[in-house]
């Protein structure tokens, strides 16, 4: 069991190692983890990729030790939102500005949790 801070990443490929479709990645400090990235390729977005990949990433956090992950996300990103609800991810706060956007503005990133089982 990880008992120091350390990075943990996760890949989705075609299991012949010639396709990559998506990765997560994040930092763990035991019981806590905070989730860094999740990036699925943009041709495979919104066929399940994703949460198969959140999913496997979770329990590997947990098998990590982390009893709770934290993340931040765009207020805007529908897709992100709804995969992580489907996780059971819950708002905890928020960082109003926190992105700069292309055309200048700000957006707020929304500080999301979630308890390990
Ligand atoms: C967020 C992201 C990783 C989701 O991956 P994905 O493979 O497209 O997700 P899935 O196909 O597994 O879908 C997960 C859920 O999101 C929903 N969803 C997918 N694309 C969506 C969209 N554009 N708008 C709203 N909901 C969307 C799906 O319907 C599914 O919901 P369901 O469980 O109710 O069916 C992907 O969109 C992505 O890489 N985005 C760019 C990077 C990014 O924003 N990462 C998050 C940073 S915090």
């Amino acid at each position: 069991m990880l008992r120091q801070p350390g990075s943990v990443a996760d890949v989705a490929t075609d299991g012949r190692g010639k396709t990559v479709f998506g990765f997560a990645m994040s930092r763990v400090f035991a019981p806590e983890a905070e989730l860094l990235t999740i990036a699925v390729d943009r041709g495979w977005q919104g066929s399940g990729i994703g949460k198969a990949l959140l999913s496997a990433h979770l329990a590997r956090l947990s098998a990590y030790g982390a009893g709770h992950v934290f993340l931040e996300v765009d207020e805007g990103n529908a897709a992100a939102l709804r995969l992580y609800s489907t996780f059971g991810f819950r708002q905890v706060g928020q960082r109003p500005g926190y992105y700069a956007k292309k055309d200048g503005s700000r957006a707020t990133a929304l500080v999301l949790r979630v308890d390990l089982g």
